[in-house]
């Protein structure tokens, strides 16, 4: 039967700036043999490295140290640091140091743990795995628990993929987080409270060994991580996210997509309890074909009432071909049956503008579900100048007015970065 021991190592004395680890457990008689596995906590690395800070700066601190806000809840951040690691305050820690002072995580966890594993071989002549520790909080499970943020001659992956379970079914995702499991074995012995910052794991020899992964690879890249972001950001940015996409790549788009957007599009706000929204989905290459071909005419007749020349009107029909390159095309169209009607124009014009700008809540709102589901969309104002045309070649209801045409698909590049416009600018106080 494959079983482990953990103890934790006692006798370590109060760790200072510059002190060299591998020697202080050297002093304190660990006992070392081959293939076992050291939790050495993150806090005794950053003081031996001298990461310690007035505590006037605990702010300024966590400021330097992140990379990235991922979610924010009153005074508690919970960011990104630069390794990359996500955790409450960057890592910057007001425990377990002098009054008046924090501590930061090490610069390079890794980079430790190397040392250390290469001190204690140089010593005792013992090859020893060894992880730095710290403590995390995790999104949806209540409690802390120790994870490895730093690794050296130790496997910190065991990649079971490609591989079958005791039944023969496949394992295609199983990626064990060999490094966590251990800091969180060390966990159960060290304490937060009782000076043992120290914990040996024994009878797991062959995990350890030269390797050339470290901690740093347990760190999820951008691209597959799904939760990015803390509910509030995420929705905040989903608003920021929607932008004007004007070429599209020829990947299809998912009609369930749409579906879902719609229905997030529905729950804008509209006068009288009314909905006035409606979304004609475009999903045959022929509606498309058959509608843009009608708006051309409608729009070369526009421009030949006003004089143009048969030169200037093909250039500018040359021009408009965004919705043409799109692989899939909405028309969203106001129905005002709900609306009331005072009979002079005053109030009859103010009417209608409430259902218009409702409308435009219910597209703005589908165009950001869109982006939510990383579709880009371009919302342009076509079917508005002939809208009979439009009502005739889809055949919709004479009260539906279409409202311009929603261009959507992949985005063929990333839209251009745009500084945040200032809230100023656009406020008056009263
Ligand atoms: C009602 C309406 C009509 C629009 N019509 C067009 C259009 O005909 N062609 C176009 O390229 N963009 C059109 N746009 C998109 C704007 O140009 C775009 O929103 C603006 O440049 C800001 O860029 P952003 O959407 O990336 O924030 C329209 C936008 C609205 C709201």
């Amino acid at each position: 039967m494959t079983s482990y021991r953990v103890r934790a190592l006692p006798g370590l004395p109060e760790v200072r700036p510059g002190d060299d680890l591998a020697k202080l457990i050297v002093a304190a008689g660990p006992g070392l043999v081959d293939g076992d596995v050291l939790l050495v906590t993150s806090k005794i690395v950053s003081k031996a490295e001298g990461r310690i800070l007035a505590a006037t700066d605990r702010e300024a601190a966590i400021d330097a140290e992140t990379v990235r806000v991922v979610a924010r809840r009153g005074p508690l951040r919970i960011v990104e640091n630069k390794q990359g690691l996500v955790m409450a305050a960057a890592g910057v820690d007001a425990s377990n140091t002098a009054a008046g002072t924090v501590l930061l995580l090490p610069e390079d966890s890794d980079a430790s743990a190397r040392t250390i594993r290469e001190g204690l071989r140089d010593a005792l002549g013992v090859d020893v795995g060894v992880i730095v520790t710290d403590t995390f909080g995790r999104p949806w499970r209540n409690g802390l628990t120790d994870v490895a943020i730093g690794a050296a001659g130790v496997r910190v992956l065991e990649d079971l993929r490609g591989g079958t379970d005791a039944q023969g079914n496949p394992l295609n995702a199983t990626v064990i987080a060999l490094a966590d499991e251990l800091a969180a074995a060390g966990d159960l012995v060290k304490g937060k409270a009782e000076g043992l910052p120290v914990a040996v794991v024994s009878g797991l020899g062959h995990l350890v060994g030269d390797t050339d992964t470290d901690a740093r690879a347990m760190v999820r890249v951008a691209a597959d991580d799904m939760f990015r972001l803390g509910t509030s950001e995420a929705v905040r940015e989903a608003v920021t996210q929607r932008r004007t996409v004007r070429e599209f790549t020829d990947e299809p788009v998912d009609p369930g997509a749409v579906r879902r957007a719609v229905t997030a599009a529905v729950t804008a706000p509209a006068p009288h309890h009314t909905t006035p929204w409606r979304f004609v989905l475009l999903e045959s290459p022929e509606s498309r074909l058959r509608l843009l071909d009608a708006m051309r005419d409608a729009w070369i007749a526009d421009l030949r009432r006003d004089g143009k020349s048969e030169e200037s009107i093909a250039k500018r029909v040359r021009r408009g071909d965004l919705l043409r390159k799109a692989p899939y095309l909405v028309v969203p169209c106001l129905v005002t049956d709900g609306s009331h009607t005072y009979g002079d124009a005053r109030r009859d014009g103010a009417e209608r503008e409430m259902f218009v700008v409702a409308m435009g809540a219910g597209v703005q709102n589908f165009l950001v579900a869109l982006a939510g589901e990383r579709l880009g969309s371009a919302w342009v104002s076509s079917t508005m100048f002939c809208r009979e045309v439009v009502r005739d070649v889809l055949d919709l209801p004479e009260g539906w007015d279409p409202m311009g045409a929603v261009a959507v698909g992949h985005a063929a590049a990333p839209p251009r970065d745009r500084p945040a416009r200032s809230p100023e600018s656009f406020l008056t106080v009263r």
